[in-house]
């Protein structure tokens, strides 16, 4: 089926058929918050995007949501087999040019509260996951078509606070594991950019749950606000946004960057 898309002010015709002429992009920790963010805004953007993630509910339903151009396949971040099972499926299909590495869990602890299983299971999903999302975008992308690779990390990563001890060592991993990727696809001729996007507070359902939960909600909220120096917590579409241009053509000659995307949380 032969269709027109509006794209970057341009109009061209794609194939639907096999998706000839779309560039598509897999969105890690896709059906919820700062994922589904940047999933809907890729889409949006006219990507073809493929939802991953383990909560496969909230994963078929945004893909319903999106409807053409979108699908949904499970892939927990931590599992090599997983990662050569979705990426050789699409890969073999589409024009894979762009893999965002945002899945990602958190915990509000401090070294003294951080035992090995905490520390071990962050690093399994934060660190391991998005090395293995580094690793495989390189096996199973056209090297020598413009593509990219994005890690969603965070200003903490940057920046720890005491309580966020395995989290921010995790992404400040993911910050070098960055710089390395970058170099290496640049220094084997490998078309292939990777960035990283440090996150400050970001308003994401979780987020908003934790702070109305706590028992100073308005202190907590205070707490969090007053990190940014420009006064407020981010949006997800501010996340969003900034993954859209690091994907695209405006950002061709940008590679191993650590995009502080936080109202000035790591000045
Ligand atoms: P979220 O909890 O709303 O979304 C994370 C998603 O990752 C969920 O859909 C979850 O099912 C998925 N996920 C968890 N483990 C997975 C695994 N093993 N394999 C595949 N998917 C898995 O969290 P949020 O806030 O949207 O976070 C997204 C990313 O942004 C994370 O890497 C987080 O560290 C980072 N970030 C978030 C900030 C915030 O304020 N919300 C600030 C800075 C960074």
């Amino acid at each position: 089926m032969l269709v027109s898309l509006a794209h970057s002010g341009a109009v061209f015709d794609v194939d639907m058929a096999n998706n000839k002429g779309i560039k598509t992009a897999l969105v890690t920790g896709a059906a919820s918050g700062i994922g589904k963010g940047i999933a809907e805004r890729l889409h949006a953007g006219g990507y073809a995007v493929v939802l991953a993630d383990i909560q496969d509910e909230a994963g078929e339903s945004l893909a319903a949501q999106l409807g053409e151009r979108a699908r949904y396949h499970h892939l927990d971040v931590t599992d090599e087999a997983q990662w050569d099972a979705v990426l050789s499926e699409v890969a073999g299909e589409q024009s894979l040019q762009l893999v965002v590495n945002n899945a990602g869990i958190g915990a509000m602890a401090s070294i003294e509260e951080t035992d090995l299983a905490m520390w071990q299971s962050i690093f399994a999903v934060n660190s391991t996951g998005v090395y293995l999302g580094c690793r495989k975008a390189i096996e199973y992308m056209n090297r020598e078509r413009d593509s990219s690779i994005i890690n969603i990390a965070s200003a903490l990563g940057k920046k720890a606070l005491a309580g966020t001890c395995a989290y921010s060592a995790t992404k400040a991993a993911v910050i070098s594991l960055t710089e390395s990727t970058a170099l290496h696809c640049a220094e084997q001729g490998y078309r292939i950019r990777c960035n990283a996007i440090l996150p400050g507070f970001i308003e994401t359902p979780l987020l908003l749950e934790s702070i109305a939960a706590n028992e100073d909600p308005a202190g907590m909220q205070g707490y969090f606000t007053g990190l940014h120096p420009v006064g407020r917590i981010g949006r997800i579409e501010e996340v969003a946004d900034a993954a859209f241009y690091l994907a695209s053509e405006a950002a061709s000659f940008v590679t191993g960057i650590a995009m502080p995307v936080d109202g000035g949380m790591t000045l």
